[in-house]
């Protein structure tokens, strides 16, 4: 199983209790705005460094057309994160897919993957016509599942 437990990663050292907060799992889907390499980078510089600090990890499927984005940690630090997430204008219509407890971290060794969009996942047609915020959780999930799963 690749799912490593909150102990392992970047939760260590800093975010004092968060080992014992229960363990929560957020994804949402929104639209970039304003796409570039450079607008990315600066995004995932940040989340990374964040999310460190505050014992989250989680995964980022970027492309031009969309975000989906799965954010997994201590309750109290996703719904932070989540509400500045929220607020930011790099990206537009921003909706909820899922939350709920989790058992256990599905991408507990990544600060923040960014994974490209791939073949087996929504077109550019079904993402125009709202499959994103159409989908299941149980969609959303395995959408991430598979991801996990290829990283290993
Ligand atoms: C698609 C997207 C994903 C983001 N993911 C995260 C994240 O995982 N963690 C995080 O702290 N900020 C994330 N951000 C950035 C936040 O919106 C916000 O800019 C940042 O948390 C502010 O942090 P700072 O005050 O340290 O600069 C994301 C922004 C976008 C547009």
């Amino acid at each position: 199983m690749p799912s490593a437990g909150p102990s392992s990663g970047p939760s260590s050292g800093t975010a004092a209790g968060s080992q014992a907060a229960p363990l929560m799992q957020l994804i949402y889907a929104s639209r970039p705005f304003g796409f570039s390499g450079e607008i990315l980078d600066d995004i995932l510089m940040a989340a990374r460094r964040n999310n460190k600090r505050d014992g989250l990890t989680g995964a980022l499927i970027c492309r031009a057309d969309l975000f989906l984005q799965m954010l997994e940690g201590p309750r109290d630090k996703v719904t932070a994160t989540f509400g500045r997430i929220l607020r930011d204008d790099r990206h537009l219509e921003v909706s909820l897919v899922w939350s709920g407890d989790a058992p256990a971290r599905l991408f507990g060794e990544w600060d923040m993957l960014d994974d490209p969009a791939r073949s087996w996942m929504w077109s550019r047609e079904d993402v125009r016509a709202g499959a994103m915020v159409r989908a299941s959780a149980a969609e959303a999930r395995a959408v991430f599942d598979r991801v996990a799963e290829e990283v290993g």
